[in-house]
Order: structure tokens, then sequence, then C-alpha cells
């Protein structure tokens, strides 16, 4: 009946308390978490960038599967996050991993006001935002090629690897958040996936503390340019 709440399956809204694991994955940045689960579940509702379904589990199938991803990244090192949106996974990464230093692309104007506010909020020194699609010409011209890509729902691996290939510097690797499909990606698209030079394809799981874990599909950028166009050929020729 009209005016009346509904109510079934899925239709709670209420925003998933903060989960005592979080203090693990956080470590003394917790309130940075938190702070970002606040303007998630208010302005970014709002503004349309996170569905209200979502946040009953806020934490868990996002920013904490998201923070996990640091356990596949070294110290130090440079970051680009591919089409990042409310900043998923780039923002969690930033707060659990000040000593990376990560660069979010999203086309959308409206996704990088709201990431723009987000880092100034948050104070995150770590983070820079860049308007643009991953494999535009303005966008390789302002990013220096990372030493890991990262990226969540974005494309299937072969575009995904097709944007990524560019902006990862000889060596580096790919890290994908991919769901139950990682390894039917990676047997489907291998091949053309090595042809964009990236080579060593692997599914790994991370967040084994958590319910569900995450699948990532990593691999390894080969060194160079040359290395690539060789690459392509062998390809061709098998
Ligand atoms: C489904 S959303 C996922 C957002 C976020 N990664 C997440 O997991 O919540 C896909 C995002 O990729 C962005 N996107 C699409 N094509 C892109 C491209 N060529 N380069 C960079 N970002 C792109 C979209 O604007 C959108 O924000």
């Amino acid at each position: 009946m009209a005016g009346e709440p509904e109510s079934g399956p899925g239709s709670n809204t209420e925003t998933e308390p903060t989960p005592p694991i979080a203090a693990a994955i956080f470590g003394e940045r917790l309130d940075l978490a938190e702070k970002y689960a606040s303007i998630l579940s208010e302005e970014g509702v709002l503004r349309g960038l996170i569905g209200p379904r979502e946040l009953p589990q806020l934490w868990t199938r996002h920013l904490m599967n998201c923070a996990v991803l640091s356990e596949a990244i070294d110290e130090d090192l440079t970051v680009i996050d591919i089409g990042s949106g409310a900043g998923l996974p780039g923002i969690p990464l930033a707060i659990a991993r000040p000593d990376l230093a990560i660069t979010l692309i999203e086309p959308l104007l409206r996704r990088t006001t709201f990431l723009d506010e987000v880092v100034t909020e948050l104070g995150l020194k770590n983070v820079t935002v860049v308007r643009g699609r991953a494999e535009e010409k303005a966008v390789l011209k302002a990013v220096q090629p990372a030493d890991v890509v990262t990226s969540r729902a974005v494309a299937p691996l072969e575009r995904l690897a097709k944007w990524s290939a560019p902006l990862i510097r000889g060596g580096g690797r790919l890290v994908a958040l991919k769901g139950r499909s990682a390894a039917d990606e990676i047997a489907r698209d291998r091949e053309k996936v090595s042809g964009f030079g990236i080579r060593d394809l692997t599914v790994e799981e991370c967040g084994t503390m958590l319910e569900t874990p995450t699948t990532l599909i990593t691999g390894r950028r080969i060194e160079s340019a040359k290395d690539a166009r060789k690459a392509r050929r062998a390809g061709r020729r098998g």
C-alpha cells in the first residue's frame, strides 16, 4: 500500500556498523575509514554514486574487500586505480596504506568532484584525482606509468588489460579485483592480454580473514615496448 515502508529481501538500507575486524585492516586510520563510510552513506547515496541497498554491506563488500588489496602490493609503490567511481578500491587502499602514492582515474565529472571532496575531507595526501578515460592520450600524458594498476568492476579482462598496460611500468603489475569469473576470464583472454604485454596471469585471493575473501587477477607487464612487439609477433605465429 502507498506510504507503507517497503519490506522483504533487499529493502534494508541501514548502514552496516563498523565490524570489529575493520580495526585490524585499517589500524590507526580506522577513523578515516569511518569518515569515508559516512560520506558514502550520506553524500554518496544522495548523489547516486552508491545504491542505498549497498549500505547494509558497506564495510563487508566494499571498504574491507577493497582495503585487503593491500596484501598484494609491496611498500612505497605508485598505484593507478582505473575507473574509481566513488573511490573503490582506491580510497580504502589509500587509507590503509599511506605509504602508497595513488592516482585515481575516472572520466565522469560528477564522480571526480566527489573524489576531490573525499580526498580533501579525509586529508589524503597520497591521492591524486585525474579526470579522463584510462586510454585517452591526455591521461597517458598526465600520469607516469605506475608500479601497480588496480581496478574493480570496470571492464572484462581483455579491455581492462588494453587500458591498463600503457599505465603500468615495465615489470610492474596489473591487480584487478574480480569475482568468480576470474579463472574463466583468464582462460578466455590470456592470449590477447599477452599481446598487450601482460603475462603471468594468476588468480589470487586476499583478505582470507573476511567472510568473503577478495579474488584478484594479477599479471606482470613485460619489460619494454620491444618485448611487447616480440610477444605480439609470437602470439600471431602461435
Ligand atoms: C561499475 S563502475 C565501478 C566503480 C568502482 N571501481 C567500484 O568498484 O565501485 C565503473 C567505473 O569505471 C569508469 N570507467 C568506464 N570506462 C572507463 C575508462 N575507459 N577509463 C577509466 N574509467 C572508466 C566509469 O565511469 C565508472 O565509474
